[in-house]
């Protein structure tokens, strides 16, 4: 596609509340792209977003989306509406840049889960289980790759479309000196009768980046890494993320930012005297389903 403005692309905003303000600040940085258009609900505030920005306003979404100079849409909105907005402007053939997240449930736009693939193909060197007695070991690690490593996805798995049924299982021993697993499969059926692989192993050297791709009755998505790299909808195409895949980091160590949001919240949920959004129950689902794998396979009693 080229550019409507002759070589710069030209931006829409839709939303114009705090992040728009961080988007329009941002595009003024970028070479080759222009803020042509901004639009609201609340009218008085996208009439002072384009005075201050020098944006036209656009007084609905399909006038924003259709105009001529607006390549790229970006989707400022609640983001229970990004899907919404975001297909007015794929449906108008332009470009959609969706702030995060990307819709608020799955099922909206895939609609039904039909196959669920979770992939855990890291990789542990031996060194690694001889740096602790603990590590590779029934008594004090549980179990191996899948109970150290896929119980993220195990997890990830149950809170996204429930604790499924595990229809066959097979863990292996394939390279490690150690007493449990460095491989495990497993088949699965979810509640609404999706069938699903989660597939663990710390022999994939040197390690890759995870995967969870989702097809649904009316789409698919792929993430890498926890980021969105394809978004396919029946009746549209939406590429997401283009995250680069990162070999170099796989370790699921390194940044602190995911705790470091877990613990901002407990602390809210503590000072609100609210639940913590994560509890013992879900702790608790992801376990059994690691120890329902490991039964199925014969690795457990
Ligand atoms: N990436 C980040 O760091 C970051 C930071 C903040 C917010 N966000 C995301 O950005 C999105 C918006 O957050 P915010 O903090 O800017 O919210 P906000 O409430 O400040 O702004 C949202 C704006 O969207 C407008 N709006 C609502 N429905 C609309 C519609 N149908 N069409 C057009 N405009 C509509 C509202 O009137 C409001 O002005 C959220 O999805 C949030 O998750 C991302």
């Amino acid at each position: 596609m080229t550019t409507a403005g002759g070589g710069t692309w030209g931006f829409g905003l839709a939303g114009c509340g705090v992040i728009a303000e961080t988007f329009a600040s941002a595009l003024v940085g970028v070479d080759g792209a222009r803020l042509v258009a901004v639009h609201d609900v609340q009218v008085a505030r996208a009439e002072a977003f384009a005075a201050q920005t020098g944006a036209v306003h656009a007084r609905s979404l399909g006038e924003l989306v259709e105009l001529d100079g607006v390549d790229v849409v970006c989707v400022c909105v609640p983001s229970g509406l990004h899907a919404e907005v975001s297909m007015a402007a794929v449906d108008a053939g332009k470009h959609v840049v969706v702030e995060k997240p990307i819709d608020v449930n799955l099922e909206g736009r895939l609609g039904e889960p039909l196959f669920i693939q979770a992939r855990v193909p890291w990789y542990r060197a031996q060194a690694y289980y001889d740096s602790a007695s603990w590590r590779g070991t029934w008594a004090l690690d549980g179990g191996g790759a899948f109970m150290n490593q896929g119980v993220h996805h195990a997890d990830l798995l149950c809170w996204l479309f429930g604790a499924p049924e595990v229809l066959a299982a097979h863990c292996a021993n394939l390279v490690h000196d150690i007493e449990v697993e460095d491989l495990a499969v497993a088949l699965l059926r979810f509640p609404n009768e999706a069938v699903g692989t989660l597939v663990a192993s710390t022999v994939s050297f040197p390690g890759f980046p995870t995967v969870l791709s989702v097809n649904g009755t009316e789409g698919s998505l792929e993430l890498v890494d926890g980021a969105l790299v394809a978004v396919a909808l029946k009746g549209a195409e939406l590429k997401g993320g283009g995250a680069e895949l990162d070999l170099g980091d796989t370790s699921g160590l390194g940044s602190p930012e995911g705790h470091r949001a877990q613990l901002a919240d407990i602390v809210a949920a503590l000072g609100e005297g609210r639940p913590a959004p994560v509890g013992g129950e879900d702790g608790y689902r992801a376990l059994k389903l690691v120890l329902d794998v490991y039964r199925r396979a014969g690795w457990r009693d």
